[in-house]
């Protein structure tokens, strides 16, 4: 009797106490990703407190290509183990059945604020996505200081790149830096590589693997020319470790002063220029170089986006959490303290925001010509898309394969695919 009056009464305190809880506060469940777990953390927290609310984040893996099997694990499973996601432009095709519609949630002008490209980038069959929440594009970080002591130009053209790396790493090794190196970048087989040959090849005018249409063009003779200029950085103004490096690898070679060019995305502003930084005054941030005269530089776009889980048991709260984090006002936080590029348009405009990046100006015409990786076209299919490709380039670098064979026999791959998958 005792006992059975002590669990009704239990039972009536979790019910109450279940009831109230939800109703007060909901405990949103979202991924902030490695690089910026700070400062994604930290305005997760603060919508919770503002809110009322509390979040649970999880640390995405430090490479973005493991968290496409993790999402898909989730989501294939419903889980309501999280509420929102953060999600790479080329996983939008992927992810589409498994993410909620934000077109009724998010007030239009809202919507409006952005880049009209990311919004497009977002909206399949009709429906919104995901928000957009920073723009990303390849840019070259060089050392102004050392291509001063040289006189040397910032290079517009890859070759005039290896030209100056070659003779700056030359000239600093003579003077005794014994481990100084041209120029690194992201060798390693992952979508980061995609993006960097990507670059090499569209600024050759030797197209995006795959065109709107859904047409493979990677076998062509300027994408070769591009991979086959690639292959002779590695060794010689490349460390042959480059072809395992990702952004962070990359970033900390040039961030400790070894290299004298970095490719990278906007945020190594934030992270080379951080007050007591070595580098703090002697980095120069430029759109990336053309593979010949009258091409355009092609910077790998990439913008980042925050979704809401269909699965999700609190789906107003994390549509509310998504708000905050990609709103104008977080946009710019972002901006000023980790150089992260807004989508939000006006930011653009915003004093302090341009004080605190002043490079934001040749950004923007980066922005303006970077190039889409083909997923729109591939959807689905993308991932295996950017994996042959990606394979294929490696096997150019490490002298495995010869650039022009390695072309057709990749086209060849990817017509195979395309009758498949019917894109
Ligand atoms: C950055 C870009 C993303 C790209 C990834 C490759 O995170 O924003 O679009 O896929 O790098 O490593």
């Amino acid at each position: 009797m005792k006992i059975a009056t002590l669990s009704l009464a239990a039972a009536l305190a979790a019910v109450t106490a279940g009831v109230a809880g939800h109703a007060e506060a909901a405990t949103v469940k979202l991924f902030c990703g490695a690089t910026d777990y700070d400062l994604c953390s930290s305005a997760a927290e603060a919508w919770a407190k503002q809110s009322g609310n509390s979040v649970s984040i999880n640390k995405m893996p430090a490479s973005w290509d493991d968290a496409v099997p993790l999402y898909q694990q989730m989501l294939a499973a419903k889980s309501t183990d999280v509420d929102v996601l953060v999600i790479d432009v080329i996983w939008m095709g992927m992810l589409k059945n498994h993410l909620l519609d934000l077109g009724t949630m998010v007030p239009k002008e809202e919507v409006a604020a952005h880049f009209p490209t990311t919004i497009d980038a977002a909206t399949i069959d009709g429906q919104l996505l995901a928000l957009p929440w920073y723009m990303d594009t390849g840019l070259i970080f060089y050392r102004k200081d050392l291509l001063e002591k040289y006189g040397k130009a910032v290079p517009k053209t890859w070759t005039e790149l290896t030209d100056t790396a070659k003779a700056v790493q030359d000239g600093e090794r003579k003077a005794g830096n014994a481990d100084m190196w041209g120029f690194v970048w992201q060798g390693k087989s992952y979508e980061g590589l995609t993006c960097d040959a990507i670059e090499w090849v569209a600024s050759t005018g030797g197209g995006t693997i795959i065109d709107a249409k859904g047409d493979v063009t990677i076998d062509n003779p300027k994408a070769a020319q591009a991979l086959t200029l690639a292959h002779s950085w590695v060794d010689t103004i490349s460390p042959p470790g480059v072809l395992g490096y990702d952004e962070e690898s990359s970033r900390a070679v040039f961030e400790s002063g070894k290299a004298v060019f970095l490719r990278n995305w906007p945020y190594v502003w934030g992270t080379s220029q951080t007050a007591g930084g070595a580098l703090v005054g002697k980095v120069g941030v430029a759109a990336l170089p053309v593979g010949a005269a009258g091409e355009k530089s092609s910077g790998c776009l990439g913008p980042a986006y925050l979704g809401v889980s269909k699965y999700s048991e609190n789906k107003k709260e994390a549509v509310d959490l998504i708000r905050y984090m990609t709103g104008a006002a977080d946009q710019k936080r972002r901006a000023i303290q980790g150089a992260y590029n807004p989508t939000v348009s006006a930011l653009y405009e915003d004093p302090e925001v341009l004080a605190k990046l002043p490079f934001l100006k040749d950004t923007q015409a980066a922005f303006a010509d970077s190039v889409a990786r083909p997923s729109a076209a591939t959807g689905a299919s993308y991932n295996r898309v950017s994996q042959a490709f990606s394979k294929s380039v490696h096997a150019v670098l490490t002298g495995d394969e010869q650039p022009d064979a390695a072309v057709a026999a990749l086209a060849k791959e990817l017509d195979r695919l395309r009758q498949r998958a019917k894109w």
